[in-house]
């Protein structure tokens, strides 16, 4: 007689190497630059020439009028080996992107209709949420085409742009689509920095102080020593904490043994649970780098709260925000009444369901040295955002100064 609960195995494992470069330059669209050719030939393995299509920040566009021109005169220049699909693609810069399905079924559409095949190229030039729609839209359409993305704020530079997720907003809830998709290269040019707001320009920053505290205690204080000068937009100063914070990300990545984030531990998110949760309740008026400025205050005041953090580690991580120029509550018309705070703890509950059911919350230890934890005590949690918020009972044993103006325009 047939055995009908005998089961057959087949084992599959498949092992496909990733790699793509990141680079660190200026003026990627002078013509005699060899980044971009270099990047979008060097894959060609027949004479055909490479097709691009140009996804553009239209924020970034109506900064830098000038951008377009460039681009167009560059594909010009090297028409023998690339040929640009036309017309360029300005994609709604900032979180509009994102939260609209329609600009990500655009792209889509778009692609189609320029005839892209998985060998050609979509570029992305933006911000981190034109850079995570369109890196969506490419990674779908025909299984996948051939991501390049040229970050063009800080915060991209040094962290959204050079990984290996996208991913767009859907129903009130911040990046609950997306896949994993390593681009095939990333060109990080500072030149675009020049004409980023006030606001946009620190907002790299936060993303830097947050894995330094995860991970690098001399880069924590290489930031003490530059806040001033990052605050007051030197490049001089900008340049080398995008790099090493860029390095700091992909080295995780890398060596961290799950790019594609199957464990349930996430150190770089550290701060985000409540950041995220912030932007939502923000109906995103609150940009990503300063709710995550706040998310870093809130989860270092309840690790110094439960006893598991140093009070002066607790203290300089505040007064280098302070420095930075970030505010104690990033400035959005909201009102802290009940409700809204009983949205922000929810945020706790949506981490938990992207994670995949437990919660794990990666909170400092010391400068440099992080933990994971699922025991969040919510009345604390609670507490420690009334203190944040300048109403605290217990002001005087808490590392928070009262919220002073700073200078950052909103
Ligand atoms: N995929 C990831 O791994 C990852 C990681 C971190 C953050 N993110 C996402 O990145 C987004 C935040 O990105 P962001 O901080 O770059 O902000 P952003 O994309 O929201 O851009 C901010 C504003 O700057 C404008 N802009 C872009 N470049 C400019 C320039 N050079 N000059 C003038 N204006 C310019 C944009 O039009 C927009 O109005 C969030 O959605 C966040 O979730 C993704
Ligand atoms: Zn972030």
């Amino acid at each position: 007689m047939r055995n009908r609960n005998r089961t057959e195995t087949y084992h599959q494992r498949l092992v496909v190497p990733f790699e793509y470069p990141v680079l660190f330059t200026r003026g990627a669209f002078r013509k005699e630059h060899e980044a971009l050719l270099k990047s979008l030939t060097q894959a060609a393995s027949d004479c055909r020439k490479s097709r691009v299509a140009i996804c553009l920040d239209d924020g970034l566009a109506t900064a830098q009028p000038e951008l377009r021109g460039q681009i167009e005169a560059w594909f010009q220049a090297h028409d023998d080996r690339v040929e640009m699909a036309r017309p360029i693609l300005l994609v709604p810069g900032g979180e509009r992107a994102k939260n609209d399905p329609g600009v990500f079924r655009w792209l889509v559409e778009a692609f189609l209709r320029a005839g892209l095949c998985r060998h050609s190229f979509v570029m992305a030039i933006g911000g981190g949420a034109v850079l995570d729609t369109v890196g969506f839209a490419a990674a779908l359409t025909h299984r996948g085409l051939r991501l390049i993305r040229l970050p063009t704020t800080t915060l991209a530079q040094a962290d959204a742009g050079v990984g290996v997720k996208n991913g767009i907003n859907f129903d009130g809830v911040k990046n609950a689509i997306g896949t994993f998709a390593p681009p095939f290269a990333v060109i990080n040019d500072f030149d675009f920095l020049q004409t980023l707001s006030d606001k946009d320009w620190i907002a790299g920053v936060a993303e830097a102080i947050k894995v330094a505290i995860v991970r690098d205690r001399s880069f924590f204080h290489r930031l003490e020593d530059l806040a001033e000068r990052l605050r007051r937009r030197e490049e001089s100063a900008m340049e080398p904490v995008i790099r090493t914070c860029a390095a700091l990300h992909l080295a995780h990545i890398r060596q961290g043994r799950d790019p594609f984030e199957r464990g349930a531990a996430r150190p770089l998110d550290f701060g985000h649970w409540a950041a995220h949760a912030l932007e939502s309740l923000s109906e995103y008026r609150t940009n990503h780098g300063h709710a995550v400025a706040f998310g870093i205050r809130l989860d270092t005041l309840y690790a110094w709260r439960r006893g598991w953090l140093p009070e002066p580690a607790a203290r300089a991580i505040f007064s280098l925000l302070d420095r930075c120029g970030f505010f104690s509550i990033p400035p959005v018309p909201l009102r802290w009444d009940h409700r809204t705070m009983s949205t922000l703890l929810e945020g706790l509950d949506r981490f938990r369901e992207h994670l995949g059911g437990h919660l794990c919350v990666t909170l400092p230890r010391e400068i440099g040295r992080t933990f994971e934890t699922d025991d969040i005590d919510r009345r604390l949690m609670a507490e420690s955002i009334r203190e944040l918020l300048g109403g605290a009972t217990r002001m005087s044993r808490s590392p928070v100064r009262r919220r002073k103006r700073a200078a950052i325009q909103f």
